[in-house]
């Protein structure tokens, strides 16, 4: 799907109010080849947003600076996501990817090199991750059965890497 098309969400709401109810247990497990496929794209899902979240992390300096505020709103709204789909794997039955640390080593290392690099490189190595991550988005709302409720949650979380790589480009327009 492309920017146009896809469904309108608030990107400002970092973190959307959930309740105890919101939580469901899936009671009837589905079918085995599409419970492989849940599985197989809530745990690269659960992956990715490790990563994001460290990213924005180790870039993260002391500084009071405008661009800090923006990547702690980040950090939090990538928490958010992460925990989504952790929440879907357990309600499944299923657990995170048992390589998931190396994710997290990834999102270290890229976070903590850019933020060596300087602003632009912060700002650029967000763009880039968070295309890629559209982009995986966009890959698994496709070809994965969804129910209405997952649906929703992962086009929010796909609008909210949208509006990631809008501020970042935003901002890194602004430097000189
Ligand atoms: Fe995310
Ligand atoms: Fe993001």
């Amino acid at each position: 799907m492309t920017g146009e098309n896809r469904p309108k969400y608030d990107v400002e709401i970092i973190r959307p109010q959930m309740t105890g109810h919101d939580v469901h247990l899936r009671t009837k497990p589905p079918a085995p080849a599409k419970l492989k496929a849940l599985k197989k794209a809530l745990q690269a899902f659960h992956t990715l947003e490790t990563m994001a979240a460290n990213i924005y992390k180790f870039q993260l300096t002391k500084e009071p600076s405008e661009l800090n505020r923006q990547l702690i709103a980040a950090m939090c709204n990538e928490m958010t996501h992460l925990q989504d789909f952790q929440v879907k794997l357990y309600e499944y039955g299923l657990r995170p990817a048992f390589f998931r640390p190396a994710f997290w080593m990834v999102g270290f290392a890229f976070g903590f090199v850019s933020r060596l690099l300087g602003p632009k490189a912060i700002l650029k190595t967000g763009i880039w991750v968070e295309t890629k991550a559209v982009k995986h988005y966009a890959e698994l709302l496709e070809t994965v059965d969804w129910d209405e409720q997952t649906r929703k949650m992962i086009e929010k979380d796909q609008a909210d890497e949208d509006g990631h790589i809008n501020r970042w480009r935003n901002m890194l327009g602004q430097i000189h």
